[in-house]
């Protein structure tokens, strides 16, 4: 998924993705960003277990990246297992003059709807989606390009995301959506006036029936 050749890895943590990106020569240089010191140790330890100059990758100690002053030359900017609100306000945090040209990988851990509302709402195409399995578990990523364009979302590309042809999260987000049914059913009778954040009862059994015949 990366397409360029300078990456800036925010909350990076032990460098483990930049380290494998250098090693399987698929980029020529990588920031290390992280907001923590203990971080940045493990970092500087493993740069020097596997052989690889701080010059190569470098680390960075950094809220986000308030702290690089060479994101201009940065072509690709991942954050990954870091929870949505914390990622949107990585991306809230970055002048707009500064994202252009740059390709935006997300892995959020938790709010994964949060992150694409503000995307969408921030000027941001989401260019592709994926979700990955492992160990029983789902990872979404999030493929992102600034084009400065506001896009207000329907309800469907928020919670079920853009093209995402994975049969196990649809019936994820089809759980979770019965899961809000299920809490509104005991309000009783007033459960068809109550808003939730995918609508009203009506339009959470519209957004199931929607995606169950998503393909
Ligand atoms: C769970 S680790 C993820 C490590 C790696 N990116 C991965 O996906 O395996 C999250 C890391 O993000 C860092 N982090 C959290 N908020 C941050 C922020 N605002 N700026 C930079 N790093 C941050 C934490 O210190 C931690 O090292």
């Amino acid at each position: 998924m990366i397409a360029g050749d300078i990456i800036a890895d925010v909350g990076s943590d032990h460098a483990y993705l930049p380290i494998w990106l250098w090693q399987n020569k698929k980029i020529k240089k990588a920031y290390a960003l992280d907001i923590s010191v203990n971080s940045i140790t493990k970092i500087k330890k493993n740069l020097k277990k596997y052989d690889i100059s701080e010059n190569i990758i470098i680390p960075v100690l950094s809220d986000g990246l308030l702290g690089l002053a060479e994101l201009y030359e940065v072509t690709d900017i991942v954050i990954a297992g870091i929870g949505g609100e914390n990622i949107s306000q990585i991306i809230k945090n970055i002048e707009t003059d500064n994202m252009e040209n740059i390709n935006f990988i997300l892995q959020p851990n938790t709010k994964v709807e949060f992150l694409r509302e503000f995307l969408y709402k921030s000027g941001f195409d989401l260019t592709k989606e994926n979700v990955v399995e492992d160990e029983n578990r789902l990872y979404n990523i999030i493929c992102a390009v600034f084009i400065g364009k506001y896009y207000e979302p329907k309800p469907i590309e928020i919670i079920a995301g853009k093209n995402i042809k994975h049969p196990g999260y649809i019936n994820k987000v089809i759980g979770k959506l019965y899961n809000i049914l299920i809490d509104l059913d005991e309000k009783c009778d007033e459960k068809f006036n109550i808003k939730t954040e995918f609508g009203y009862y009506k339009d959470i059994e519209n957004l199931i029936s929607e995606l169950k015949n998503y393909d």
